[in-house]
């Protein structure tokens, strides 16, 4: 989604803006641009398209100043040109805006500043802040965006610079993520920590409501009526290389492959083998609670959405609690029966994710506890839950997720264990997938050391124009999972089954030109995913089959065949998604797609 960052202090702002905007690139953006105060007023560089096209336009006509906000641009009001890329000014040049969210009341503002005689300039409903700003600004930066965001609805995470208050950044946000980098003796703000990591580890994560004022000599936090607020500098535990390529073609290649040490982080510490269970110390739910709970409910979006239904089965098989997932853009408007014996887990990679923040949020009023699945640490769904569950699975750039996925299901596993041993698992049972859960790093690493034959596989396929991926039980969210991998980075048309639905209905669309890939590992429901098998084969559809086992079965069914280890059925999926993610990958690459920043999305999607 959007990216800001904002730098004040003794260097030149320019080049740190423009390093910053690159290493949120990953965000996904259309357009990007900068506000750098001169010295005497304040010079904007804007360009469509990508970054590389903006520093086009600082070379042809450079500016220097130490005190700047930058933005890149994931379009909403109006297409993606240079006159709709922020900063905005004002309509006298003296005021900048670089805004990510939605301003709701932008066209009944945009009614009213045009009778004072401002003149927009752009198609964006950001531009409403910068006119109201200079509109209210009576000596005072702060003062004139706190009037101004008292006439503001909707959602926002801003930056603010004026020539008229020049040694200032103003920051606030609501809804929107944004957070100070204290450096020594300079302050950036940015909407994701990435962007700053070079220059300092040291943050303070603004909350919503807060405003916060970067000067040359250090910042303030105050609510929206100027009062002072006490927000706590954090440190950030990642290191640069883990926003780096580190060698790999791509940031999803890297991903992929961190997935031995990924999966670990997310048991480190949590699992006991011994007694076949987990250490959860963050879920803040004391055994009576857990004991109480009547329900769970599981909400999410895409990816996570899939974990979620993975966990679904877990909880309910592990520990008997009647679960349910939603999507989390569906559970936030209707009337889910919801009650203070509910539990509520949310799951997002990013943490920031608008309609699970906003079904989380429902979920709290309705009296339901709250747990956060998340990996983003900080994140706005990892501050407003009532506990949860830190993913550690580090960083993720790649647009499409793919170790948070995994990681996902692990925590999950790790959850519905505690709330088993609780209940009714036995001791032996527990340890088995204890065990079974120590084992998947090494496992998922004997996956990993078959990429080569995987690409090849890749080969025959990468100019297929549709896919059926078919799974059952625990691997039918596998399906659904390696469908959206494939579509999201290749952009072919990708459907995700129960495999025994195929029957009624895609079964039509088999004929020798579409490729089928089952999920078929040894598990309770191999036998009847054989003849799925066997029904794609009777109409010449091609079969790409992940399996776990020789069996005599499958003898002329298969036109390729993956193998992955065996383990216990709940985590097959786990083992699955990794050939999962390395086809779609390839064929992504021989297709030569954008594999890291897929046309149209963005890494977190903080709009509705
Ligand atoms: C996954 O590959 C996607 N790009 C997307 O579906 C993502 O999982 C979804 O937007 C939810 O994001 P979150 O986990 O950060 O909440």
């Amino acid at each position: 989604m959007c990216g800001i960052v904002g730098y004040i202090g003794p260097k030149q702002a320019t080049p740190l803006l423009i390093e910053g905007l690159k290493r949120l690139e990953y965000r996904g953006y259309d357009s990007a641009g900068v506000a750098v105060y001169d010295g005497e007023s304040l010079e904007t560089r804007r360009a469509a398209g990508k970054i590389v096209k903006l520093e086009g336009a600082l070379a042809a006509d450079p500016v220097t100043g130490k005190v700047g906000i930058a933005h890149t641009r994931w379009a909403t009001h109006g297409p993606p040109t240079e006159r709709n890329a922020h900063p905005h000014l004002s309509s006298d040049d003296s005021v900048a805006v670089v805004h990510n969210g939605i301003i709701e009341n932008a066209d009944v503002l945009r009614k009213q500043l045009t009778a004072l005689g401002h003149t927009f300039r752009s198609d964006t409903d950001t531009e409403t802040i910068s006119h109201l700003v200079q509109e209210l600004y009576d000596g005072s930066l702060e003062e004139a965006v706190i009037g101004a965001l008292r006439k503001v609805e909707g959602t926002f995470g801003i930056a603010v610079v004026s020539s008229r208050d020049p040694q200032k950044i103003v920051a606030a946000r609501k809804g929107s993520p944004l957070l100070i980098g204290v450096g020594d003796g300079e302050y950036f703000l940015a909407s994701d920590a990435s962007a700053i990591l070079a220059h300092t580890r040291q943050v303070v994560y603004l909350d919503d409501g807060d405003l916060a004022v970067l000067t040359p000599d250090g910042y303030k936090v105050m609510d929206i009526n100027a009062s002072p607020i006490r927000r706590s500098v954090e440190r950030i535990e990642w290191d640069l290389e883990a926003i780096e390529r580190g060698g790999f073609d791509h940031f999803m290649l890297k991903e992929i492959f961190e997935q031995p040490t990924t999966v670990g982080n997310t048991m480190r510490g949590r699992l006991i083998l011994e007694d076949g269970t987990s250490k959860l110390g963050g879920i803040n739910m004391s055994h009576e609670q857990l004991m109480n709970i009547d329900n769970v409910v599981i909400t999410a979006c895409g990816t996570s959405w899939h974990s979620a239904l993975i966990g679904e089965m877990m909880i309910e098989d592990f520990a008997r609690i009647p679960t349910e997932v939603e999507y989390a853009s569906e559970f936030r408007y209707r009337n889910p029966i919801v009650t203070p014996r509910t539990l509520c887990i949310v799951i997002s990679q990013s943490g920031e994710t608008a309609d699970t923040l906003a079904a989380m949020r429902e979920a709290k009023r309705r009296g339901a506890h709250t747990l956060g699945f998340v990996n983003v640490v900080g994140s706005t769904i990892a501050r407003e839950d009532d506990g949860g569950i830190y993913l550690h699975a580090g960083p993720e750039i790649g647009v499409a997720s793919t170790k948070a996925f995994t990681s996902q299901v692990i925590a999950l596993a790790l959850f519905a264990l505690k709330l088993g041993r609780k209940r009714t698992l036995s001791v032996m049972r527990g340890r088995e997938i204890a065990q079974a859960l120590d084992a998947l790093p090494k496992q998922i690493q004997s996956i990993l050391d078959q990429a080569a034959a995987i690409e090849k596989i890749a080969d025959s396929y990468k100019d297929a124009h549709n896919f059926l991926y078919l799974g059952r039980g625990y691997n039918f969210p596998a399906a659904l999972e390696g469908a959206l991998k494939l579509k999201e980075i290749s952009y072919i048309h990708a459907e995700g089954y129960p495999a025994a639905e195929m029957k009624h209905g895609p079964i039509a669309l088999i004929d020798e030109s579409m490729p089928v890939v089952f999920i078929a590992p040894h598990d309770a429901v191999f036998d009847k995913i054989v003849s799925n098998i066997q029904e794609v084969k009777a109409r010449h559809g091609k079969t790409i089959v992940i399996t776990s086992r020789d069996e005599p079965a499958l003898e002329g069914l298969i036109d390729h065949e993956i193998r992955i280890p065996e383990t216990v059925d709940m985590l097959t999926p786990v083992l699955a998604s990794i050939p999962l993610q390395l086809l779609a990958y390839y064929i992504a690459v021989k297709r030569g797609a954008n594999v890291d920043q897929p046309r149209n999305l963005a890494k977190s999607v903080t709009v509705e």
